[in-house]
């Protein structure tokens, strides 16, 4: 491998020319060995020794050292994941029903709790039904690999997350990618759809800048070509809308909307994922979704310890309420650094670096040295040009926690420059 590794990424190593299927590429191989790749790797699945609460411990990869850090980069915006009386509905269902539900749903896998769940989602987002999944990249793509065949179309917004993209390529249905967030892009893939069955995906917040989806002219446009219509709302579910229920409700939109998913990982504080639409077709969806009809039902525990989560979430505005002060002065304090946050209106704040992969990651490295955990983010998660950290805020920031990471923050990127 040349000198210039940082150049390289995962991107580049993705067909395999190795006559063995189980060895790598050797060109990857050399690639992920050199030094440079190494010190990257360093930041990626380091350990937590505790809760992902804002302040906690981490085993960092640095120096293999114990660290206790200002967590600014778990996805826990509500604090859900170790509220009290979570803990204590997860406990309590851990002794009555044990560990895992020992099924998939159709056969032994429905308890209870996933039935009641189910009905508290699909009333919270005021749709006939809904279904639950173990994962939200399983809700994803189980759901579009579902509702799609071949011969059908699929249309995306470009910055839509891997979960739908490979939904859909397991569908058979054609792809298309309209610019991001562009009503005449899309405008132009539907003209080209004409006379198929089309479905059009888009993100209420995207998960890597932080901006809503424009949805009165999204929507707009689907209407006037009759395409069916689909939000993943994992970054908003919770957090947007007069009652919480996510962007959608934010717009006033709800009942324009086809399906709605959202995942049970982020604001939730669990893991999972699930998506409401009308009864006909949730049913339809049990027959033909295999991360739901193949695959375990969610874990007991984790069901009651979410049905509280959505409970407590959702009895006052006050998590939410935390959470968008946290999201006013953190922001204030990056403008005021005149630090590049891209479009960012929501909880999730990127810091754009600009297109130097060694600049990241001396950056990052400094950061972590000085307390704060805050992950890089590199290409090809986000464009090459520009490289970024990515705040996800929390309503559990204290301004203590936050005057830290901004001093921080000033000190590495913006005197480092
Ligand atoms: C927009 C979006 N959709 C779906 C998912 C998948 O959710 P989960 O991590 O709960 O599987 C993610 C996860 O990051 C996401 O950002």
């Amino acid at each position: 491998m040349p000198e210039n590794a940082l150049r390289f990424s995962l991107a580049d190593f993705f067909f395999n020319d190795n006559p063995d299927v189980l060895t790598p590429p050797s060109d990857y191989l050399s690639w992920i060995g050199h030094p440079e790749i190494q010190t990257a790797m360093r930041f990626f699945g380091q350990e937590f020794l505790a809760a992902p609460r804002p302040d906690t411990e981490v085993l960092s990869h640095l120096d293999g050292g114990r660290r206790r850090v200002i967590n600014m980069t778990s996805y826990n915006y509500l604090g859900l994941s170790s509220h009290p009386e979570v803990i204590q509905a997860a406990k309590e269902a851990l002794d009555r029903y044990g560990l895992g539900a020992s099924g998939a749903p159709l056969l032994s896998g429905t308890f209870d709790l996933h039935v009641k769940f189910a009905r508290q989602l699909a009333d919270f987002k005021q749709k006939e039904d809904c279904l639950l999944y173990s994962s939200g990249l399983g809700g994803n793509l189980g759901a579009i690999q579902g509702l799609l065949r071949k011969g059908d179309v699929f249309i995306l917004d470009e910055k839509c997350h891997k979960s739908l993209i490979d939904g859909g390529t397991l569908s058979g249905a054609k792809m298309l990618f309209f610019q991001h967030n562009d009503p005449a892009s899309l405008e132009a893939m539907l003209q080209k759809s004409k006379g198929k069955r089309a479905l059009v995906a888009f993100e209420g917040v995207y998960s890597m800048d932080g901006d809503l989806v424009r949805l009165p002219e999204i929507l707009e446009v689907c209407k006037q070509h009759k395409a069916a219509t689909y939000i993943d709302e994992a970054h908003s579910t919770l957090m947007f809308g007069p009652n919480g229920r996510g962007v959608a409700e934010h717009f006033g939109l709800e009942h324009e909307i086809g399906m709605s998913f959202g995942t049970l990982s982020k604001s939730f504080g669990g893991v999972g994922g699930f998506v409401c639409s009308n009864a006909g077709i949730i049913n339809y969806l049990k027959g033909y979704s295999s991360p739901w009809n193949f695959s375990c039902a969610p874990s007991p525990p984790v069901v009651a310890g979410l049905m509280k989560a959505l409970e407590v979430a959702t009895r006052d505005s006050s998590l939410r309420d935390a959470m968008w002060a946290n999201v006013k002065y953190l922001s204030k304090g990056l403008k005021d650094l005149k630090l590049d946050l891209g479009g960012s209106e929501s909880q999730v704040i990127p810091i754009i670096i600009g297109s130097s992969g060694e600049k990241l990651m001396r950056f990052a490295a400094e950061i972590q040295r000085r307390g704060l955990f805050l992950q890089p983010v590199d290409f090809p998660a986000v464009p090459a040009e520009s490289r970024r950290f990515r705040i996800s805020v929390s309503s559990q920031f204290t301004r203590e926690q936050m005057d830290r990471a901004l001093n921080i923050i000033e000190d590495v990127i913006v005197k480092g420059r």
